[in-house]
């Protein structure tokens, strides 16, 4: 029996620990199960998934810069109808919580694919990416803009998705902006149960020899313990301004690293690139997230959440 209850609520889904996994850093879950049992996860997030297949962006989609990594991966993935029929029956048989992340071409197919998600048992909550810095290949580097960057695309796109679905709805945020509480209200306001934050910071790494882009992108998205200080401050800075709870993310490598999350307010939070450096990460950070409330007395991890001494 646990002495500590880890479990959380995260805007209607109820996960048996704080600690799920970014997505597009887990695959569909599969990839990881020969380095622990995913099933321990408070839930598995899965890549982003698009109506159709995607290829992504051409390569070299990674560079490795300090303490973080640069990507233009561009969502590549096997598009809805291959993970209904190929990867979902593994996640459903583990018994996993299933966090599906999804992205469109627009409000009516993040709608579309909400429906179908629900409709098929696919998900037991979605993570809208209105965020992914990389796809639309080098248009970012000519001043393109991400929906989450538009509080007012923010409202119209989450109010689509919710009138699709009776799921839980994440709305996941750019830390792109000046202000990331204007985005996080208007996610609300649009009937989001919670917000994910933070994506990758658009970011650029030349090779002074060939005078080239690293990225055949051009440009990409940083995470790792780099981005860590600027999400917490996120985190932060969103979970002043809102009602509903925060995922939170970037940057986290350690039990150490996670209960910075939660203690800025953060209700859960997401482990990304570091699972490529350390496959059980997460499983780690879960056992030492129960170890940490046993040495400070602490019953309920819930009772850390915002509890940053001032
Ligand atoms: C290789 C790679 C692929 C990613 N793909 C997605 C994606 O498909 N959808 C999405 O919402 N976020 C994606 N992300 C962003 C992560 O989910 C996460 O928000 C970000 O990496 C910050 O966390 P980290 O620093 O712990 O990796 C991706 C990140 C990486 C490194």
């Amino acid at each position: 029996m646990n002495a500590v209850n880890l479990q959380v609520n995260l805007g209607g889904l109820v996960m048996k620990n704080p600690v799920t996994v970014a997505s597009g850093t887990f695959g569909y879950g599969a990839e990881y199960d020969q380095y622990f049992d995913v099933s321990r996860l408070g839930a598995v997030t899965v890549k982003s998934l698009t109506l159709k297949p995607r290829a992504g962006n051409k390569p070299p989609r990674i560079f490795e810069t300090p303490a973080g990594m640069l990507n233009a991966i561009g969502l590549q993935n096997v598009g809805l109808d291959a993970y209904l029929a190929d990867k979902l029956p593994f996640l459903r048989e583990k018994n996993c919580t299933i966090i599906a992340n999804i992205y469109g071409y627009g409000p009516d197919e993040y709608a579309e694919l909400a429906r179908r998600l629900e409709a098929e048992g696919g998900a037991d909550a979605i993570e809208a990416n209105l965020s992914c810095p990389n796809v639309h290949d080098a248009r970012h580097a000519r001043g393109g803009t991400l929906v989450s960057q538009s509080p007012e695309k923010v409202l119209e796109y989450t109010r689509a998705i919710k009138s699709a679905t009776k799921l839980p709805v994440f709305i996941k945020l750019s830390p792109n902006v000046a202000d990331i509480a204007a985005p996080a209200l208007a996610a609300q306001e649009g009937g989001a149960d919670a917000v994910s934050l933070i994506n990758t910071l658009l970011g650029m790494d030349i090779d002074p020899e060939t005078r080239r882009p690293r990225l055949g992108n051009i440009v990409g998205g940083l995470s790792g313990p780099a981005i860590r200080p600027v999400a917490v401050k996120m985190v932060w800075d969103a979970c002043r301004a809102l009602d509903i709870p925060v995922l939170g993310m970037g940057g986290i490598a350690s039990t150490g690293d996670a209960l910075q999350f939660l203690l800025a307010g953060a209700r859960a939070v997401a482990v990304g690139c570091m699972s490529f450096r350390q496959p059980d990460a997460a499983l780690k950070i879960i056992e030492g997230l129960e170890e940490y409330c046993i040495r400070q007395g602490i019953t309920d991890i819930n009772d850390l959440v915002g509890a940053v001494r001032i």
